[in-house]
């Protein structure tokens, strides 16, 4: 029998999703009976639009069911650079757009094609369960920076220069954010840009929450911040998140046209081509009528509303703004340390594991996400589950 040896170092040493085992662990409860509440999973709980998945059967009636361009199929292409010069005035071509099997892959296959043994990834934390994962799967070394709730988590300039080394290779910025939801503006972007072009590095710019903005903030696209950027940039983006596509596995990377080139051999060895049909269906979701996102845009505001007020209305917690994506990362230091229910607290692991043992509750402990005290809450769900979670959370709390 072989041994758990036989594993290789690396996958070894790699974390399991915690995201992903809160949401398992939900599942399970609620199958033994349970009434559980799961704010665990980032992922909008609205259907893929008709329309969207009309174009899925439109693809397969005629004939879209072979395989594509291991890169992603040109018309998909074109629909992404019109899209960014639409939204953004930037002038990509075709032949920059690397479409993957959702944004996670298209992470995947940026860190691979950049990135050699030893070298450095600067992550701010808290981070999206995944970054630090995938980087450690190339080999590279993922350094990790603490930003402060009072600077709404953003990594300050004099944090990035003071963590590059002769190394560090690539910066990697999440706005808005997954955990925290907070945004950097395009002047707190600038002058991260201008430490990166000082210090010639490359920057991977995750943007799936750009569309998820709420009134009163401004997104930027980091490619546009200052002149040159995009010549250092990977921008990584996709229809998931933006049009309640999770299953569907579509997302992508705008960068110089060589990177997109290996990350097309990559994956031409690697998976071959992301789903033709949902290729197709991309298409519709971004070139069709857009009210789809406005209303459950409108949805996400109604409840980060509800979630800041609740959050507020409990002793002891509080959780940065959330200027975009539909995540709370609520600070519950001050509830650590004690017993709840006769069992002692002491970190973020403890409390997300009692409330939902106690109370019913799945979300996600703070040290998944690389700072400890905290427990993120995905508000991607109805408003009557988050009316009962956050009862649970205050009596768990009280
Ligand atoms: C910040 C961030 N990037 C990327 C992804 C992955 O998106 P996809 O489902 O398209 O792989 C997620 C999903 O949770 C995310 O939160």
């Amino acid at each position: 029998m072989p041994s758990p040896a036989t594993i290789s170092r690396i996958i070894q040493a790699l974390e399991p999703s915690a995201t992903m085992a809160m949401a398992a662990k939900a599942k399970e409860l609620k199958a033994a009976g349970r009434t559980v509440f799961d704010l665990s999973l980032g992922e909008p709980d609205f259907n893929t639009p008709e329309h969207i998945c009309q174009a899925a059967i439109d693809a397969m009636n005629a004939g879209h069911t072979h395989y594509t361009v291991a890169s992603g199929i040109p018309e998909l292409k074109q629909a992404v650079v019109e899209q960014y010069a639409a939204r953004h005035g930037l002038d990509y071509k075709p032949n920059q757009v690397t479409v993957a099997n959702g944004a996670k892959h298209a992470l995947h296959n940026a860190f691979t094609v950049l990135l050699n043994p030893g070298d450095e990834v600067i992550i701010p934390a808290p981070y999206w369960v995944s970054y630090a994962e995938l980087v450690k799967l190339t080999g590279a070394v993922p350094v990790i920076i603490q930003t402060r709730q009072e600077d709404d988590f953003r990594l300050t300039p004099q944090q990035f220069r003071s963590a590059v080394t002769d190394r560090t290779k690539i910066l990697l910025l999440c706005s808005p954010s997954n955990p925290t939801g907070s945004m950097y503006t395009p002047e707190q972007l600038g002058e991260l840009a201008d430490v990166a072009i000082e210090r010639d590095l490359l920057v991977v710019a995750d943007e799936i929450y750009e569309r998820l903005v709420y009134p009163g903030h401004r997104f930027a696209s980091f490619a546009t911040v200052r002149p040159g950027l995009p010549e250092r940039t990977i921008l990584v983006n996709g229809v998931s998140k933006t049009y309640a596509m999770t299953g569907w596995r579509i997302g992508w990377t705008l960068a110089p046209a060589h990177v997109a080139a290996a990350m097309g051999s990559l994956q031409s060895q690697q998976t071959s081509n992301p789903c033709s049909i949902s290729q197709y269906a991309a298409i519709a979701a971004i070139r069709g009528p857009q009210e789809c996102v406005d209303e459950m845009l409108a949805q996400f505001t109604k409840r980060r509303q509800y979630v800041v007020e609740r959050i507020a209305g409990i002793p002891g917690l509080s959780c940065a703004e959330m200027a975009g994506a539909f995540y709370a990362f609520i600070n519950i230091r001050e509830h650590l340390g004690r017993e709840y229910g006769g069992v002692r607290v002491d970190d973020s692991s403890q409390w997300c594991l009692e409330l939902l043992a106690q109370r019913g509750v799945a979300t996600v402990m703070g040290s998944a996400f690389g700072s400890e005290g905290y427990s993120r809450i995905s508000f991607a769900t109805s408003m009557a589950d988050l009316e009962a979670a956050f009862d649970q959370i205050a009596a768990f709390v009280q």
